[in-house]
């Protein structure tokens, strides 16, 4: 059953467009179907939350979207274009903040942040310094830390390297798989007030994946919901809550959900778009 409303009144360029998605793994047992006819749509300067239960299929999307796999079946679309033909101008429209966040441990955090530009030999050295310094000082971390190596940083300075580390191509996609993930309450605050920061000034369309309630509530624009091998609902924090799932009713209305909820039922409702249910694609 879905009794969310569609809205597709936006009148923002889309930036991805997934359709029919399947994605089917082979393995011991047979065949698991991780994606059964996904749709999903995001527009220019979303930022659009996925949640979902661990195994859902949320980071193969992300490395989809990337251009990292390959769907089964089904369209993947970035900006018009279908990102498994990675040209250096479809690596350059995603950036990725992977799950754990890995850095060259021999590299140092200039070196890490400046890996993507040098592999591309398209700049002499001097300009690709450049260009690591400013992502260095965009992600709030000092010039002396450039020469650093990253078993020298804190968990919150590693995320925020590997975070000026997929920005350097400067894209206009983002994708952030669980970015406050093992981060303890204030460094989780002050990297979501950094990406907030970011997405503004940036004008970014970000992804994010997270578990994190106090991460999703305080950065999404729109909230979608993996479940039962597709998007079963997407929309604010509250369209999304009343959306009737065993996996949403658990996910948000269990202790950890209250706390988070009482929080956001005193903020002011925001302007955000309508539930979709992400149905048939156009
Ligand atoms: N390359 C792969 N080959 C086989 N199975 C995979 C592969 N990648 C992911 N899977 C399986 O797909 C499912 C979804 O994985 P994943 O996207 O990592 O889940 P999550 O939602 O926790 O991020 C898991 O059951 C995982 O074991
Ligand atoms: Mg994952």
């Amino acid at each position: 059953m879905n009794t969310a409303v569609t809205n597709n009144s936006s009148n923002a360029p889309t930036v991805v467009d997934i359709r029919k998605l399947w994605t089917v793994f082979k393995n011991a047992d047979g065949e698991q179907v991780v994606h059964r006819d996904l749709n999903m749509h995001i527009d220019r300067g979303e930022v659009l939350s996925l949640v979902g239960g661990s195994g859902t299929g949320k980071t193969v999307l992300l490395r989809q979207i990337l251009g990292l796999e390959k769907p089964t079946q089904g369209v993947v679309e970035v900006l018009g274009q279908q990102p498994g033909e990675l040209s250096a101008s479809g690596a350059a429209n995603v950036g990725m903040l992977f799950q754990h966040g890995a850095l060259f441990s021999a590299f140092s955090v200039l070196e890490n942040i400046a890996f993507p530009l040098r592999e591309l030999k398209l700049l002499p050295d001097e300009l690709i310094r450049h260009a690591a310094l400013v992502k260095l000082q965009m992600v709030g971390l000092e010039p002396q830390h450039a020469n650093k190596s990253p078993s020298d940083l804190s968990g919150g300075m590693i995320k925020r390297v590997a975070l000026a580390r997929a920005l350097i191509m400067d894209p206009p996609l983002l994708l952030l798989d669980e970015p406050t993930a093992g981060l303890d309450p204030e460094a989780s605050d002050s990297f979501c007030n950094l990406l907030r920061g970011l997405h503004r000034e940036l004008g970014l369309t970000v992804v994010m994946v997270t578990h994190d309630l106090d991460t999703l509530f305080d950065l999404s624009t729109r909230i979608a919901v993996l479940a039962d091998q597709k998007v079963i609902v997407s929309g604010t924090a509250r369209e999304v809550i009343a959306y009737p799932h065993p996996f949403i009713h658990e996910y948000f209305l269990g202790g950890r959900g209250q706390r988070a909820l009482e929080a956001l039922h005193d903020k002011p409702a925001t302007e955000q778009h309508a539930p979709r249910p992400e149905a048939a694609p156009r």
